[in-house]
Order: C-alpha cells, then sequence, then structure tokens
C-alpha cells in the first residue's frame, strides 16, 4: 500500500491503519459483540499479518488497558511501525480519569516511551472526553505537547476530539486531527475540511461505526478516497477481518 505523509510533519503511513481498543481492554467499550482479548499468539499472527499487508500504523492509548505494552513488546523495536498513542485519558478500576494537566502529560509521555520501547513517539493525540472545547480553550495540555515535540521527543502531535469546535482548534495549534467519520455519523465533515485545507494531517476512528455499520467494503472505500485523509484506523483482532479490509481498501484504491 502506498504511505500517506499526515500533513506536513507527520510520518508516512499506510491509508487503513490497525485499532488496538481491544487488544487491551474488555470493560467499558461498546462494540457489538462481546470478544475475549488476544493472546500473545494472536496478536503476534495479526500484527505479522497486517505488516504483509502493508499497513504501518497502529493506534493506541493509556486508557486501552494493558494495549501500549503489548504492542511495544511486539513491534516496539520493529521500525517498519509508526504508532500514534495518546494523552489525557487513563482507565482504571473500570472508569476512566481525566489529567490534562502539563505534569500528567509529560509523565504519560514518558511511560508511552518506555512501553513502547521507542525514543521519539511517531504521534501523540490529546484523548479528548466530552469537555473537549474547554481543553483546547484553555490551551495548557496542547501547549505541553507541542514543547515535547520541540524537545525531540514526539514527531507530530494533535488531538482526538469530539466536537466541532474543538477539531478545528485542533487544526488551528496542531500538526493532526484524529475524528469520528462512518455512513452513520458526518457530523466532523467541517474538521475534515478545515484540515485538507490547512494542509494537517487526518486519522479517521471507528470507520465501521465500533462495528455496528455492516457494510464495510462500501465504508472503507469512500473513507480511503475522501481527500484529505491520511489513514482510516479500523479497530479488529479477527485476521479474516484485516485482509478483508485490507483487501477492500486496495480495490478502492486501484479503482481510484
Ligand atoms: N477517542 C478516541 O481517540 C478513539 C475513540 C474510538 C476509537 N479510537 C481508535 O479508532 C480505532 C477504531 O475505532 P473502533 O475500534 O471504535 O471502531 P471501528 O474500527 O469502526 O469498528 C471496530 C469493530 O468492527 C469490527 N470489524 C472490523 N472489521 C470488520 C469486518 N471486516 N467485518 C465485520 N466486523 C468488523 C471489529 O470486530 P472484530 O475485532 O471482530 O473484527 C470491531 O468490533 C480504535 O480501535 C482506536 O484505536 C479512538
Amino acid at each position: 500500500m502506498e504511505l500517506r505523509q499526515l500533513g506536513t510533519r507527520g510520518p508516512w503511513v499506510s491509508p487503513i491503519g490497525l485499532g488496538s481498543t481491544k487488544f487491551g481492554r474488555l470493560e467499558g467499550v461498546k462494540y457489538p459483540q462481546a470478544f475475549t482479548l488476544p493472546s500473545d499468539g494472536q496478536l503476534t499472527d495479526l500484527l505479522a499479518l497486517a505488516k504483509e499487508w502493508g499497513i504501518n500504523l497502529v493506534d493506541t492509548a493509556p486508557a486501552y488497558g494493558n494495549s501500549e505494552a503489548r504492542i511495544g513488546a511486539l513491534i516496539g523495536r520493529d521500525d517498519h511501525w509508526r504508532m500514534a498513542t495518546k494523552v489525557g485519558e487513563t482507565f482504571v478500576d473500570g472508569r476512566s480519569h481525566f489529567d490534562f494537566s502539563p505534569a500528567a502529560i509529560r509523565a504519560s509521555v514518558e511511560h508511552s516511551r518506555r512501553l513502547l520501547r521507542r525514543d521519539v513517539l511517531d504521534i501523540v493525540l490529546l484523548h479528548m472526553p466530552d469537555d473537549d472545547v474547554a481543553i483546547m480553550q484553555d490551551g495548557a495540555a496542547i501547549t505541553m505537547l507541542l514543547e515535547l515535540r520541540e524537545q525531540g521527543l514526539i514527531t507530530a502531535v494533535g488531538a482526538s476530539t469530539k466536537n466541532l469546535a474543538a477539531g478545528l482548534m485542533a487544526v488551528e495549534h496542531c500538526d493532526l486531527v484524529m475524528i469520528t467519520l462512518n455512513p452513520s455519523d458526518q457530523s466532523q465533515r467541517p474538521v475534515l475540511a478545515a484540515a485538507r485545507n490547512a494542509g494537517k494531517g487526518i486519522l479517521i476512528k471507528k470507520p465501521l461505526d465500533s462495528g455496528y455499520h455492516s457494510d464495510v467494503d462500501v465504508a472503507l472505500a469512500s473513507l480511503v478516497r475522501e481527500p484529505g485523509v491520511g489513514s482510516v484506523v479500523v479497530g479488529t483482532i479477527d485476521p479474516v477481518h484485516l485482509a478483508g479490509n485490507c483487501a477492500a481498501v486496495q480495490r478502492a484504491l486501484a479503482d481510484g
């Protein structure tokens, strides 16, 4: 798969990325089907299959249970992989906790560097709660991320946003933005347009509406062809789904 640069500062990534929520977290997720966490062997095979298909981006977060630790142990030292992780949210004792203070952000980045076994993190995003506009308006969190980028600890910074106003502020101040876009939720299109016009990187989360959208091929085909989209991050722990998703993306891109 031909790689695309995320904006002007971000890494070059595959048009389909691998979402890793289900690598490490069972509680407090809203997927349609119950699941069990993959074993190390299953995860090793899944990541090898993704690499074979040309996927080079995995998206993770401290809030995804032990997803970061598992990814770091299995592929942290493999230069093929680009990694997106997040700051601001942790998930402990069945609950999300949010802390966007500069000290918490610095500590989270240090922790992710250790777990992911990377000196420089490719992408770090603010992992936004519902009141993301207030966090962007406050500015301290993004200022801290930009400082860590200037210190050489992160290549590109951004925010995984919920509300339009926060997404638009992220476009203005960051290198990239992660937004929800799928056939049932088109509400973030103004952020997509703003990011595209500003030459900022765009990552798509929940492209299959977290598993509630069934016309997978059509959804992925339209998203990877959407101008400006860098990578469509699909969550899966099923190798058959992974291969099918990659094949659908390849067909869509070959058709132009
Ligand atoms: N706030 C944030 O920053 C945020 C929020 C949500 C998501 N994300 C990121 O975005 C990623 C993707 O979002 P998501 O996982 O919520 O939703 P998604 O990618 O829209 O959907 C994932 C669900 O679809 C299923 N699926 C995948 N391929 C399939 C196929 N070919 N046929 C049928 N079902 C299929 C998966 O089940 P199987 O495992 O059985 O394939 C999984 O249950 C996450 O993993 C995470 O990395 C970030």
